[in-house]
């Protein structure tokens, strides 16, 4: 699933709109990562490169220029090459980035250095993010320098330097249909797995195995790579918030942590349950886990447009600090207790991260100082959790290792929300029920 090539075309266009008259916006493509030897990572894009071009490719420059005769979005990338393409796969060229991808204007990758700095000469303000790709930074700069040694022939350097950032996260935030339709199905998919994974855990099993029940539905029905490593952690491995380990043996008795979700034409989904290794709950198992569950209905009950961003974390704070109190993990006030965040020995990770392109996605969380305000095509995760670490001697041994948390993605609309991820259980009863039907 893919999305149309004239949405990204569309998105270059209103971030043209945006851009001051007599300026440039450059951006390069994400550089190849070498895993080892001779042998590289595989090639992920760059998420604002993808966001505006849809292109898939390394060694590519985005080049916007508001107002230029022979095409305002010009794409640099490899020129064709069979010899190349006979072992590296097909290469998009410059026929291709004007016909398919519908840039207005393409050149070879090879030639930028002459191109581009007449491109960049005259501009009064140049967007780029500086600091995030050094090689490419020391590019920019030779390209400006030439243009500077060239002042006593009437040549203008330009004067401003701007972070693209500020326009382009914000325009990402907001998800379009396209996008949702997207994002729905790589949370089906995810939700899929996690469902898998609930039917095929049985106490002796490692957790990489559960792990590869994960990647092989994400795989079959056609997401190639998860949007994050994925976690997958028995007992007390839950208590480790970015447990990757993944190769413990899971015990009859334990819970089991399963947070991962997989990615689809570059969009995340994140998801987390948690659910007992043999089927059953236990009953101190099941009375945190309830609690857990109760917050993040009270934080998804109040994702609503027109809260604010923490509106959700405040709720999700209260049921938990109220449900320690009620267990006795915590005495005293939930008021004072929340006031001295002491909910922060068992829940020390906010509720909920923005969702899209990244898995943590861009977007301010704060508008002038202001927590804000949520509205319809916003994308979040709520996700809390409480955390018993082994080491905690200060609660009753009942509870020491029991990490669990609960994770859906949530959509904005216009009356409410969406919880796209509600494919697989999370009331306790129905997770059993669902752990019955072995596969
Ligand atoms: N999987 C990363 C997170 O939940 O934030
Ligand atoms: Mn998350
Ligand atoms: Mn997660």
């Amino acid at each position: 699933m893919k999305l149309a090539k004239s949405e990204y075309r569309k998105r270059r266009k209103a971030l043209l709109q945006h851009m001051v008259p007599n300026s440039i916006a450059i951006l390069p493509s994400a550089p190849s990562k070498k895993r080892n030897r001779d042998t590289e990572f595989a090639y992920r894009q760059d998420s604002d490169f993808y966001y505006l071009s849809g292109v898939s490719e390394a060694d590519a420059v985005l080049v916007l220029v508001p107002g230029r005769e022979h095409g305002e979005a010009i794409l640099f990338c490899k020129e064709k090459d069979p010899e190349f393409e006979r072992w590296n796969g097909e290469l998009i060229g410059q026929e291709q980035a004007v016909a398919d991808y519908l840039f207005d204007d393409s050149f070879p990758i090879a030639d930028i250095d002459d191109i581009l700095p007449g491109l960049l000469e005259g501009k009064r303000r140049v967007y780029y993010s500086m600091g995030l790709d050094e090689k490419f930074d020391r590019h920019l700069m030779e390209w400006i320098n030439q243009i500077r040694g060239k002042v006593r022939s009437g040549a203008h350097p330009p004067g401003e330097f701007v972070a693209l950032e500020h326009t382009l996260h914000d325009m990402r935030l907001y998800k379009s249909p396209a996008e949702i339709k997207v994002m729905r199905k790589a949370a089906q998919i995810s939700a899929d797995a996690h469902v898998l994974a609930m039917q095929h855990c049985r106490p002796g099993m490692y957790e990489y195995q559960i792990e590869g029940v994960l990647l092989g539905e994400f795989l079959r029905q056609g997401a190639r790579f998860p949007a994050y490593s994925s976690i997958v952690g028995g007992g007390a491995n839950a208590c480790v918030l970015h447990y990757v380990e993944n190769n413990a043996k899971l015990n009859k008795g334990d819970l089991l942590l399963i947070d991962a979700g997989c990615e689809l034409d570059n969009y995340a989904s994140d998801i987390t349950r948690t659910f007992p290794v043999s089927g059953k709950f236990s009953a101190p198992q099941q009375a945190l886990y309830e609690v857990v569950l109760a917050a993040q209905a009270a934080a998804i009950d109040v994702a609503l447009p027109g809260n604010h961003w923490n509106h959700p974390h405040e709720a999700a704070v209260k049921t938990l600090t109220q449900g320690l109190v009620d267990l006795k993990l915590l005495n005293g006030s939930v008021s004072e207790l929340i006031e001295k965040e002491a909910y922060r020995a068992f829940y020390m990770h906010r509720t909920g991260h923005w969702l899209g392109m990244d898995v943590h996605d861009v977007g301010d969380y704060k508008v002038g100082g202001q927590w804000r305000v949520l509205e319809a095509g916003m994308v979040f995760t709520v996700e809390p959790g409480l955390y018993i670490s082994p080491e905690v001697t200060t609660v009753d041994e009942k509870w020491r290792g029991i990490g669990i948390r609960i994770e859906d993605d949530v959509l904005l609309t216009r009356s409410g929300n969406e919880v796209l991820t509600g494919g697989v259980p999370k009331a306790v009863a129905d997770i059993e029920a669902l752990m019955k039907t072995h596969k």
